[in-house]
């Protein structure tokens, strides 16, 4: 019997076809593997429209051949009545074509070839295997937006994105090339954009800066082109635009002379409204841009302008008053649409941020939804063209705790409150790779492998399979190896959750990536594999590493700090910010430190334009000898230290004692990330009860780059001993 079956198996075995795997990303509408390889080698012919010659050049590139032989055939045929990126792949054992209605679809098509060929060099005959693949874009808008600004990129990292964008059927590159920290691109007409503007001075003296000169531009162009790649460039107004004014002063509000921004952030100085000289600047930077830049769109940011300028502004309130505008929102209404006017008249359509819906939006605008998805739903529901780049999926430059590969692939880019028909609106989306915190040679880190996720959702059906998408990730890595990106990690490698009960802390760790394995250790001493949570019960330092296929996957730190109050119930006057929790209820005495580098680890509790007051129960009357408060500042992002800390304590919990009102000696407008601790220190402190009071400034000064808006006190724990 056991024999039978034995027989049974090998001829089922035998009959099945050997079908090889193919691992491609974005993955293609419909896929067909067959049986057997084509052999490409120097016996190979190629046989090519003439349509596509400029595709067949390429493609002998890659394939690195002649392909003048007499043996199996490649072709690339013109094929009626497809979509413009649609094409059809078709390899058997003796032919390989791609058929396609448009030079587009053939450069799509190829790609897709090219993800087909072993990443392994030197071989005589490549196989490739037989099979038909049928494929189209969901989306016709499939960008990546890439801040050469805030670091500056040279010209071959830019062109090697582009060929990269290719690869994985992105078709937009959105160039983001004016910032308040840098003007990147040569105007002739106003030459200090670049002499002055494009050069920053960092703190510590030394000069950082770049631009691209015409000349670089084209050859990017040019070598976009090979690819299909449409360059959009962005050039914004009214806002980011403090290195234009460091450049010529008269074109803000003011006049003053300011310097190129150092700082990351919102700068208050913008393009004056009310100065026609500055339109006058604005259409001679377009009418260069224009003359360059082949693309049919072209972006003008108009995101994050703050109006107190063009509020203190003579000029901006006579512009208000004369165009009968009800405020500043409808000024850069105004402003966009004489944008607009000017682009359309040269037969380009204007791109803008959100942002440029308020006030009203002009007539022919496309809305790039940034700030959620709202501005999207508002633009399509109003008959505008929209793309979508949520910071909740898109943001490339944020951390993996706020957006990790798999967030990345379940994005779905047509927002649930569209109707079918107004979905048409929505073109596609966008990632965004803003560079403060990256310089170039972090780029790849971030960008990658989350892009790849991304391209499956512009590209791909909707339905989603994260193990499959996954899988083909793991196999996709060679290929990037090979073409020397030097990807991220998938999601944050390392996590833990450390909660204090009765009198330890237990520790569980997590992976971020299912195929990993970690190792921890106390204070870098006797490390060793972490199989199921531990304890722990002193102040420590608890280090961990994590491996994925042998290689170091991701190192962790975390300071546990045990102390009296560890543990203890806290009680808020005033309730924490539903945006910045922390840990919840007990945040401030889990024993847990918030981060200088990242405010948002999930350590801190925020508290927006109110002040913060606890009362924490040591559940007995207790001695001690100290209490401190830490609380974070990064005025950038509004969050500031309190005026004042004071603190009290009780016996009841109703009649408390002040102990010490400490002021804050540190300016709001101190630059950069810190924290302040807040510390009393008295030899006879006995109470049961403990409170903690931090009063806000309240709403931001006017020196503030966003004065009038509440502002944020962050702190994370309350440290007795
Ligand atoms: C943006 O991120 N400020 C568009
Ligand atoms: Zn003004």
């Amino acid at each position: 019997m056991k024999y039978w079956l034995a027989i049974l198996c090998l001829l089922f075995a035998c009959t099945k076809p050997i079908v090889q795997e193919v691992n491609l990303i974005p993955k293609p509408q419909k896929v067909e593997i067959n049986e057997g390889a084509f052999s490409l080698s120097f016996n190979t012919n190629l046989i090519v429209d003439s349509l596509f010659y400029a595709e067949s050049d390429y493609l002998k590139t890659l394939l690195n051949l002649e392909l003048k032989g007499k043996g199996n055939t490649i072709e690339l045929l013109k094929k009626e009545g497809l979509q413009e990126e649609e094409f059809f792949l078709n390899i058997s054992a003796d032919n390989l074509k791609i058929e396609a209605s448009t030079p587009i679809g053939i450069m799509r098509g190829i790609q897709t070839l090219r993800q087909l060929l072993p990443t392994k060099k030197g071989v005589v005959v490549t196989k490739i295997p037989c099979l038909e693949i049928h494929d189209f874009p969901r989306f016709s808008w499939r960008g990546m937006l890439l801040d050469c600004c805030r670091h500056f990129m040279d010209k071959e990292f830019v062109m090697r994105y582009i060929d990269l964008l290719a690869y994985h059927k992105m078709n937009v590159l959105h160039w983001h090339l004016t910032e308040d920290q840098g003007w990147r691109i040569k105007i002739e007409k106003y030459p200090k954009l670049t002499e002055i503007g494009a050069w920053r001075t960092e703190k510590d003296g030394s000069i950082y800066g770049g631009f691209y000169t015409k000349e670089d531009i084209k050859e990017i162009l040019a070598y976009a082109k090979t690819r299909h790649i449409t360059v959009v460039p962005e050039i914004e107004f009214p806002g980011h635009s403090a290195a234009a004014i460091a450049a010529y002063p008269y074109l803000s509000c003011t006049g003053d002379s300011i310097n190129v921004g150092t700082e990351w952030g919102v700068y208050k100085d913008i393009y004056c409204a009310g100065n026609d000289t500055v339109f006058a600047f604005m259409e001679d930077v377009l009418t260069e841009v224009m003359e360059l830049f082949p693309s049919k769109y072209i972006h003008i940011g108009g995101d994050e302008a703050p109006k107190y300028r063009w509020e203190h502004c003579k000029k901006c309130q006579q512009r208000i008053k004369e165009e009968n505008l009800h405020d500043e929102h409808e000024l850069q209404s105004y402003f966009i649409t004489r944008i607009e006017k000017f682009l359309n008249k040269n037969e380009r359509q204007l791109i803008g941020w959100d942002e440029i819906l308020e006030g009203g939006l002009a007539p022919s605008a496309t809305v790039q939804s940034w700030r959620g998805e709202e501005g999207g739903i508002a633009a399509a529901k109003s008959g505008h063209d929209a793309i979508m780049s949520p910071t909740s999926h898109c943001y490339f430059d944020y951390g993996l705790d706020a957006t990790d590969l798999k967030e990345v692939y379940h994005y779905e880019p047509i927002p649930a409150e569209l109707t079918e028909a107004e979905a048409k609106y929505i073109l596609g989306g966008e990632c965004n790779m803003w560079s403060e915190r990256a310089p170039q040679e972090l780029v790849d880190s971030k960008v990658f492998p989350r892009i790849l996720a991304m391209s499956e959702v512009l590209w791909s059906t909707k339905e989603k399979d994260y193990d499959h998408f996954y899988a083909r990730v793991q196999k996709h890595y060679s290929k990037l190896d090979a073409m020397g990106v030097k990807y991220g990690f998938e999601s944050v490698p390392i996590t833990s959750t450390v909660l204090f009960n009765a009198d330890s802390f237990a520790v569980s760790l997590f992976k971020g990536s299912p195929d990993m394995r970690l190792e921890y250790s106390f204070n870098n001493k006797d490390w060793q594999a972490y199989t199921v949570p531990f304890g722990v019960n002193e102040t420590s330092t608890l280090m961990a590493r994590g491996f994925k296929n042998e290689k170091p996957y991701g190192e962790f730190e975390q300071e546990i700090i045990r102390h009296i109050a560890t543990g203890k119930k806290v009680n808020y006057t005033i309730p924490y910010s539903r945006h910045y929790k922390g840990t919840g209820d007990n945040n401030l005495t889990d024993g847990l430190l918030g981060s200088v580098e990242n405010f948002r680890d999930g350590y801190y509790q925020g508290f927006s334009g109110t002040d913060f007051e606890v009362v924490i129960d040591l559940g007995e009357t207790t001695t001690f000898s100290s209490i401190q408060t830490t609380f974070f500042q990064y005025y950038l992002s509004w969050i500031v230290l309190p005026t004042v800390v004071s603190y009290a304590v009780s016996e009841d919990g109703k009649n408390f004692t002040k102990i010490e009102t400490i002021a804050n000696k540190i300016s709001l407008m101190q630059e950069g990330k810190f924290k302040h601790t807040f510390k009393v220190v008295s030899q006879d402190l006995k109470a049961r009860y403990v409170k903690v009071k931090a009063t806000t400034v309240g709403k931001l000064p006017k020196e503030h780059p966003a004065a009038g808006s509440d502002a944020w006190i962050f702190v994370d724990e309350v440290i007795i001993e």
